[in-house]
C-alpha cells in the first residue's frame, strides 16, 4: 500500500530529521555536545517523537509503515551517534595518553633520606647494651613534681645540694625535671618495694644554665637504677666497667673516685682512662690521663625507704650519665651547642650514607 497525503508529509519530516541530525552529529567535536543531539532527536521529548504525535491524523493503514519508518530512522541517527561517540572517546583518550607521556629517559629526583639524630642513635646504642644486661627502658614526664626530683630524693626544701641543679620552676611545686633521677624513685614507688628493679630511664633534662661550649640549658641523661636483695657496690663497679669497655673500648679502664650524691651513700664518680694519651696526660683529659664519664652510687636508705623499699632487706645502685658528654667524648665534639642547633652539615656526618 503507498502513503497518502498525510502519511507522506511524516515521511517527508522524518527523513528530514535523520538527515539534520546526521548532519549534525558529523560536525560535533565533543561528547557533551552529541550527548545533546541524542536528546533532541532520539529522546522521549526529542523530535521524532514529536513527529509521532501527528499519528493520530493518519489512516489505519499507514501508521504502521511510518511506525516503521520512524523506528529505522531512529535506529539510523543512534548508529551514527555511536559511531561518532566511539570515535570521540578514541580522541579523549588518545590526547589524554599524550598529554601524560612519561619521558622514562628524564634522570630521577634525588631522594633525601632522614635519619636519627646522633644522641638518638647513641642513647639507642647504650639502651641495647642494659636490655642485653636484663636492664628496663622506663621514662617519666619531663614537667616533675619538687616531689620526685628533690625530695623522694633525699632533697628536702632548703637543703643546700640543691643549688647543685639550677632549677626552672614552674610553680612552687612543679619544674622542669633537672635530671633523670625522678624517674628511679617513681618506679620504686610504683612497685612499692615489692620487686626487684633493673631499669633505665634516658630522657631530656634542664637546668638554668647560660649555653656555651659545655653547657646547655637542656641536654640529656640516662639513669639507671638496680635494687634488689644483696646489690654491692662491686656490682656497680662491675657493671659500669662492662658499660665502658663496650661504649669506648676494650682497652679502656675506669676508676671510681668518691664524690657527693644525696640520693646516693657512698657515692662515686666515674672516670675512663683517656684514649688519646693512654694515660700519660694531655689536653683532652686535662693531663690526668683520666675523664670523668658519670656519677654513681649506693642508694641511700632514705630513698629507699621513701619508696617503701626496707632497706635492711633491699640495697642498691643508681648512675646517671649525660649521652651528650659521652657523644662529646667518643666523637671529638668540642661544643655541646651543635646538638642543639640543628646544622644538617653536622648532623648527617653520623648518618651511612
Ligand atoms: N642525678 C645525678 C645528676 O644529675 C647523677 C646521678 C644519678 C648520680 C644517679 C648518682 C646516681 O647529677
Amino acid at each position: 500500500m503507498s502513503l497518502i497525503k498525510g502519511g507522506i508529509i511524516v515521511q517527508e519530516q522524518l527523513k528530514q530529521l535523520e538527515q539534520e541530525a546526521i548532519e549534525k552529529v558529523a560536525n560535533v567535536v565533543d561528547l557533551k555536545a552529541l550527548q545533546e543531539i541524542q536528546v533532541a532527536y532520539t529522546g522521549r521529548k526529542g523530535s521524532i517523537t514529536e513527529v509521532l504525535r501527528g499519528m493520530g491524523k493518519l489512516s489505519k493503514e499507514e501508521r504502521p509503515i511510518i511506525g516503521e519508518l520512524a523506528n529505522k530512522v531512529r535506529a539510523s541517527i543512534q548508529a551514527t551517534i555511536d559511531e561518532k561517540k566511539a570515535a570521540l572517546e578514541l580522541e579523549q583518550l588518545e590526547k589524554q595518553l599524550e598529554k601524560e607521556t612519561i619521558d622514562v629517559t628524564l634522570p630521577g629526583r634525588p631522594v633525601q633520606f632522614g635519619g636519627s639524630h646522633v644522641l638518638t642513635s647513641l642513647i639507642e646504642e647504650i639502651e641495647d647494651l642494659f636490655i642485653g644486661l636484663g636492664y628496663e627502658v622506663r621514662e617519666g614526664p619531663e614537667v616533675e613534681t619538687d616531689y620526685y626530683n628533690f625530695e623522694a630524693l633525699n632533697l628536702p626544701k632548703g637543703h643546700p645540694a640543691r643549688d647543685m641543679q639550677d632549677s626552672f620552676y614552674i610553680t612552687n611545686e612543679l619544674l622542669l625535671r633537672t635530671h633523670t633521677s625522678p624517674v628511679q624513685a617513681r618506679t620504686m614507688r610504683a612497685l612499692d618495694g615489692q620487686e626487684p628493679i633493673r631499669m633505665i630511664c634516658p630522657g631530656k633534662v634542664y637546668r638554668r644554665d647560660s649555653d656555651d661550649a659545655t653547657h646547655s640549658h637542656q641536654f640529656t641523661q640516662i639513669e639507671g637504677l638496680y635494687v634488689d636483695k644483696n646489690v654491692r657496690m662491686s656490682d656497680l663497679k662491675g657493671t659500669l666497667d662492662l658499660f665502658a669497655k663496650k661504649m669506648f673500648g676494650e682497652d679502656r679502664d675506669i676508676r671510681l673516685r668518691p664524690s657527693f650524691f644525696p640520693f646516693t651513700e657512698p657515692s662515686v664518680e666515674m672516670d675512663i682512662s683517656c684514649k688519646v694519651c693512654s694515660g700519660e696526660g694531655c689536653s683532652v683529659c686535662k693531663q690526668t690521663g683520666w675523664i670523668e664519664i658519670l656519677g654513681a652510687g649506693m642508694v641511700h636508705p632514705s630513698v629507699l625507704e621513701m619508696a617503701g623499699y626496707d632497706p635492711n632487706v633491699y640495697t642498691g645502685f643508681a648512675f646517671g650519665m649525660g649521652p651528650d658528654r659521652i657523644a662529646m667524648l667518643k666523637y671529638g665534639i668540642e661544643d655541646i651547642r651543635r646538638f642543639y642547633t640543628n646544622d644538617m652539615r653536622f648532623l648527617k656526618q653520623f648518618h651511612e650514607a
